[in-house]
């Protein structure tokens, strides 16, 4: 479970809890700590049950030292709103997972190399090509919310959280209908990697995610060599007309595709799937956005920092990191925390209530800075669609049994949450 341990890093401390430090550098590493002043944390963001249920161990990262330093996972933990936020602006990128990434896409570079990245993704999310999907994301609300009603009972994240982000992804990026079942079939496949950890289970993960992406690479290279999607208003569409004038080749076309899927998926699966149960878990909250359905996107921010779908992202720190009266060295890793900071006291009035009027500003649940989540106003329009069906459609809602949580660190929501819908 989580604690935190305000205590000095001193070579005793470290025999306690950093059994997996080599003998020889755990002496520096120490001697360095102690200097620097950071607090240790025994809060480790890869167990299984914290990741579920992180919220106690928010109150005690918040009632702790402005830096912690996790010796079992080698990594400092910074969980103030503030940090947090200096730190994505400040810090270089080499990917949001606990692993470096050093692959040349948007998630994992910095600099010039992450601007001219950035600019070829921007003419698939204008403010025109997002209003352009607008219908597309409402049927397909209307049409997911009404299903789930249909069916009391049901999973509300297999029957609606699951499919509506992988739909209307593969909409935009124009796979025809008739594809649309392979398609999510390979992209379930494919973006297995947040589960993929070193067991069988984890192995057999591993490949059946290396033949979703063979056969996704596959399909869009047909795709592309057939020529279809050259002037469609689809992300594929732009992003060609973008590569008519030579900017973009076929494989960096095929990783944005990739990481859209990646990034876009799980989020949002997250953010829906967390939003039904919270709603469930306060009936006079979603009685308030029924009255006055003017509150729909307040509600949704509200739900945005409640839940923090992606909960850590990770930075390493170019040069001596200074925060606060302490140094983190050159090269280290750092978690940003963004469920804590999404709960700050310092910032958010009783941050552990759910308020769907609080209108929460400054939560940074689509990260902050250059690399602030491009697919951001896409998750919105989703999101409030999702909503705006939910309280028309029906007029309560009760969980059948209990909501299971993912175990995952980075990526938290319901895994199966039973719903009944009462018709409006
Ligand atoms: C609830 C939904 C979502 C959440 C909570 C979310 C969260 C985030 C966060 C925190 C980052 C910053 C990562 C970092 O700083 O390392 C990010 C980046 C990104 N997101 Fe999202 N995201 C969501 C939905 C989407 C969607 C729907 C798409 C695309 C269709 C998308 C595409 C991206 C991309 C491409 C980046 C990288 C941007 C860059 O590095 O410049 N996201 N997202």
């Amino acid at each position: 479970m989580a604690v935190t341990e305000t205590v000095r890093f001193t070579g005793a401390a470290v025999k306690a809890f950093g059994g997996s430090i080599r003998a020889n550098s755990r002496g520096i590493r120490a001697r360095r700590l102690a200097r620097n002043g950071a607090a240790i944390t025994a809060y480790d963001p890869l167990d299984p049950s914290t990741a579920a249920h992180p919220h106690d161990a928010y109150r005690q990262l918040h009632e702790g030292s402005r830096v912690q330093y996790n010796p079992k996972r080698a990594v400092w933990i910074l969980s103030r709103l503030d940090d947090v936020r200096r730190a994505l602006r400040d810090a270089s990128a080499d990917g949001p997972a606990r692993v470096r990434v050093r692959a040349p896409i948007l998630v994992s570079t910095d600099g010039e190399k992450h601007a001219k990245l950035r600019r070829q993704a921007m003419p698939a999310f204008t403010k025109a090509a997002l209003e352009s999907w607008r219908l597309t994301i409402d049927q397909l609300a209307a049409e997911t919310v009404r299903d789930v009603l249909e069916n009391p009972g049901c999973d509300v994240v297999q029957r609606l959280a699951v499919p509506v982000p992988v739909r209307l992804i593969a909409q935009l990026l124009g796979i025809p209908d008739t594809d649309v079942a392979d398609f999510r079939r390979w992209s379930e496949a494919a973006t297995q990697l947040t589960g993929v950890a070193l067991t069988a289970e984890g192995a057999r993960k591993f490949t059946q995610m290396l033949r979703g992406s063979w056969a996704m690479h596959q399909y869009f290279r047909r795709q592309f060599a057939l020529g279809g999607l050259k002037g469609s208003g689809t992300i594929c569409g732009r992003l060609l007309a973008e590569n008519e004038a030579g900017s973009l080749s076929d494989s960096e076309l095929f990783q944005f595709a990739m990481l859209l899927l990646l990034a876009g998926n799980e989020t949002t699966t997250n953010l829906l799937g967390g939003l039904f149960a919270t709603l469930a878990d306060h009936p006079e909250q979603f009685e308030m956005v029924r009255s006055d359905t003017g509150l729909i996107p307040m509600a949704i921010e509200e739900g945005l920092r409640y839940l923090s779908p992606a909960q850590n992202v990770h930075r390493t720190a170019a040069r001596d990191y200074q925060v606060g009266d302490v140094t983190i060295p050159a090269g280290e890793r750092v978690l940003l925390s963004i469920g804590a900071a999404n709960r700050d006291p310092r910032v958010f009035d009783q941050p552990d209530e759910f308020r769907v009027n609080r209108n929460p500003t400054q939560h940074i649940a689509f990260g902050f800075g250059v690399h602030l989540c491009i697919g951001a106003q896409l998750t919105r329009m989703e999101a409030q669609a999702v909503l705006r069906e939910f309280v028309t459609q029906a007029s309560g809602i009760s969980a059948v049994g209990d909501t299971r949580w993912s175990t995952n660190s980075l990526l938290r929501g319901p895994t199966c949450l039973r719903v009944r819908l009462t018709p409006a």
